[in-house]
């Protein structure tokens, strides 16, 4: 019979396995959830750690014989997993808005996520390792743990973020997302300009307001991503903004087929045709796009190559599924001749909702 410490021990780590998928699901559970259910998978680790306490002994422990190429892999994986536990957890109080507020270090939701996959892969890969060393009948025990790692890492990095982007519904209260502190620009007049597919796209009645789609249903109207910021910006500065619209074919409904019309807009190095936005009269532009192909969109490449931006100052916020900035920086900075172009933040597309605030940070502090 199994004793009652080992099926306490099982209980805890299935929960903990369990728990961490969960905690990857974020914008299903939501904040509150997340933040509560992370405490819940940090006591778990705890606990773990506590009941395989002789494990640790062992490291530091003299051995008279040497340590098998097997166990020597265990151990290192464990060591790097605890490592990454502990980044993850620090990481975790650092993005936290209920519980942590206060802690001001690594606030970065992109490292966050990336630890969180570090760790799923790692525990995956820890657990298999734990049963390929104890199998008496090896080769099964070892193409079953390959599979549950490969699963694992696909949950963590593909499954994950494909369901978050492609069948979380946002559904945002324009007042609650928009509307805050106030912060007054500084230097000079300042407008913002932004591309996003609304207004560039004839949209299907029935298209689906996915964070994957690029949309979001704001006061029961669609809205873009990176329209929404703009919206943010006008509310904390006051400033103008102006929509970058093109003139000619609109591009098309399925985000797939705009995936491929944009990939050869690309290729064509195009300059489809723009509604005139007048820059003379501000300093300051601040320029918020999505990541396209890894560049800036083309009809945003026709905006700046149509505008005279000798002194101005052009400050960059893009949004994206994965790439930072990417090459964009590099476009703008050959495209719009004589300005001093600056990154400020690259926007991950499920994040945008509750972006306010950094917007906010950031013009307060510049
Ligand atoms: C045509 C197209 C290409 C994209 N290429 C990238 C890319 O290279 N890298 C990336 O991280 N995201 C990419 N994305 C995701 C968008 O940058 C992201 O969803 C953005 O928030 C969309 O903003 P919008 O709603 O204002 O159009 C692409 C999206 C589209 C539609």
């Amino acid at each position: 019979m199994m004793d009652k410490k080992k099926k306490a021990g099982i209980i805890v780590d299935v929960l903990m396995f369990a728990l961490l998928l969960i905690q990857m699901l974020y914008v299903f559970t939501g904040n509150t959830a997340h933040e509560i259910l992370g405490i819940g998978f940090f006591a778990c680790v705890v606990i773990h750690i506590i009941i395989k306490r002789w494990w640790c002994a062992s490291l530091f422990k003299k051995r008279e014989s040497k340590r098998s190429k097997l166990r020597l892999t265990s151990d290192i994986i464990t060591v790097l997993l605890i490592c990454c536990i502990i980044a993850l957890m620090l990481s975790s109080m650092g993005v936290s808005r209920l519980i942590f507020p206060w802690f001001e270090y690594l606030g970065s939701a992109d490292l966050h996520r990336y630890l969180a996959t570090a760790v799923l892969s790692l525990a995956a890969l820890h657990g298999g390792m734990y049963f390929i060393i104890r199998a008496k009948k090896k080769k099964k025990a070892i193409t079953l743990t390959a599979l549950a790692v490969i699963a694992a890492a696909a949950v963590g990095l593909a499954l994950v973020p494909y369901m978050n982007r492609h069948f979380k519904k946002v559904d945002i209260s324009l007042s609650e997302k928009v509307s805050g502190d106030k912060a007054e620009w500084t230097g000079g007049r300042v407008l913002t300009v932004y591309f996003t597919r609304l207004g560039n796209t004839d949209f299907d009645d029935d298209v689906d307001a996915v964070s994957g789609a690029s949309l979001m249903i704001a006061d029961g109207e669609l809205m873009g991503n990176d329209q929404l910021l703009a919206l943010m910006m006008q509310d904390i500065t006051g400033c103008d903004i102006k929509p970058v619209t093109i003139t000619g074919k609109r591009y098309p409904s399925s985000y797939n087929d705009t995936i491929g019309v944009a990939m050869d807009e690309k290729r064509n190095n195009a300059r489809p045709a723009i509604e005139k936005i007048d820059i003379s009269g501000y300093d300051d532009i601040v320029l918020i796009y999505p990541l396209w192909w890894g560049d800036v969109p083309m009809p945003v490449a026709t905006f700046l190559e149509e505008n005279d931006f000798s002194g101005k100052h052009i400050y960059l916020i893009a949004t994206q599924g994965s790439s930072g900035f990417s090459s964009s920086t590099a476009t703008v900075k050959k495209l719009a001749s004589g300005a001093s172009v600056e990154e400020v933040m690259s926007i991950y597309c499920d994040d945008i909702p509750d972006s306010r605030q950094r917007l906010y940070e950031w013009v307060k502090n510049r």
